[in-house]
């Protein structure tokens, strides 16, 4: 099989194509990217001679790129993870946003429509269905996007159920929670965090930090990944997600633990305009179809990121002295 993988320099795909290759002797990737701030070939360092791996750079709205890309290849599969990432960038500069999430989208989209009985998947966010009050959401609640991130991604979202609909592209949806693991880029709360603990700087919590987020390990969701791509039904929409919630709050509490530190170094600073307070994805449909659970906990999960940022400062201290994080920090002070 071969899959063409795209926003395979980035956090999620790099890791994603190391397990697929380590997992599957047989398979191909090819790894589609624009190399963006956050797409870097160091993730994939490793991988770069093995010969099943091939590395085009390219952006995803560029049609003509597109095209050659698939017609050079011919993937049996379109792995989307490309998209700009950062929710507070998006409120900066949401530009680069609607470009890569939507028109991005429906650029592979178009290349895809002779795809028959191969797959599109599609790597969407929890973020698309809003602020949750109360209970869970499931994969048919209303989307209520509230970022220029969340609504880009719910465009991409509409525009992927569209094509299965109207031309019968074979298309997988997954709306996951937030990951953590290693190579995610430090402008992350979780990396930041960490980055700064090592670097005995304050760290910045939003507002009263009570807002949570639910986690899932980098494995797992790339456990979760493999299973639609191979058994998931085609035009479905797929919540991936631990179900366990945590606060900021207690999140920094844990790392503070783990750094022997106190909350001294705890700085509460303007929350982010729009905020979502709480997501809460059901992952039942998952659970119940694919018979997906995660494995590992959200403690043993932030142990061994701590311990992974600490062995490779090398990877990514030059990406927090880097121009386009200092470009961030011009905006929202120096953190
Ligand atoms: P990331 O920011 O670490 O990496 C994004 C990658 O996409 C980079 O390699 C970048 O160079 C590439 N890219 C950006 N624009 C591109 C374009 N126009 N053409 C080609 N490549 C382009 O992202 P991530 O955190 O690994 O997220 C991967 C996917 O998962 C995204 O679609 C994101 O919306 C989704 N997601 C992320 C999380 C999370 O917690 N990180 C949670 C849920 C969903
Ligand atoms: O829910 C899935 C989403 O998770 C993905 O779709 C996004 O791509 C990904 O970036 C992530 O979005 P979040 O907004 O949840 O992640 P972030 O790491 O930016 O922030 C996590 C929480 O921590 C959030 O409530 C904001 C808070 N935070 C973040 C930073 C960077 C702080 O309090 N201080 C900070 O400095």
């Amino acid at each position: 099989m071969r899959l063409f993988v795209t926003g395979g320099a980035g956090f999620m795909g790099s890791n994603f194509i190391r397990y697929v290759l380590t997992k599957y002797p047989e398979y191909e990737v090819v790894n589609f990217d624009k190399l963006t701030y956050a797409g870097n070939l160091e993730n994939l360092r490793d991988m770069e001679h093995d010969k099943r791996y091939t590395f085009v750079k390219g952006d995803i709205a560029d049609a003509k790129a597109v095209q050659q890309a698939m017609d050079k290849h011919r993937p049996d599969a379109i792995l989307n993870y490309a998209a700009e990432t950062h929710v507070d960038r998006s409120i900066l500069d949401p530009d680069a946003f609607v470009r890569t999430e939507v028109i991005g989208t429906y650029t592979l989209l178009e290349a895809a429509k002779t795809f028959k009985n191969r797959r599109f998947v599609q790597i969407s966010t929890d973020e698309v269905y809003g602020h949750v009050a109360s209970g869970r959401t499931s994969e048919t609640a209303m989307l209520a996007p509230r970022s220029p991130y969340s609504a880009s991604k719910a465009g991409a979202d509409l525009l992927v159920q569209a094509y299965h609909t109207t031309f019968g592209v074979p298309t997988i949806l997954t709306r996951s929670c937030n990951f953590l693991g290693p190579y995610q880029f430090p402008e992350k709360f979780i990396p930041f965090f960490i980055t700064n603990l090592i670097d005995g700087k304050s760290l910045p919590v939003y507002g009263d930090g009570k807002q949570s987020r639910e986690y899932i390990y980098v494995d797992d969701h790339c456990a979760a990944i493999d299973l639609l791509l191979h058994e998931g039904t085609a035009g479905e929409i797929y919540n991936i997600s631990s179900e366990k919630s945590q606060e900021n709050l207690t999140v920094v509490k844990l790392l503070l633990k783990m750094f022997g530190k106190d909350e001294s170094v705890v700085e509460h600073v303007a929350d982010r305009p729009g905020h979502d307070r709480r997501y809460a994805p059901d992952a039942a449909k998952l659970r119940r179809e694919l018979h997906w659970k995660p494995t590992v906990a959200f403690e043993e999960g932030l142990r061994r990121t701590v311990e992974w940022y600490r062995e490779h400062e090398g990877w990514w201290r030059p990406l927090k002295s880097g121009v386009h994080l200092k470009y961030f920090q011009q905006q929202y002070g120096d953190r």
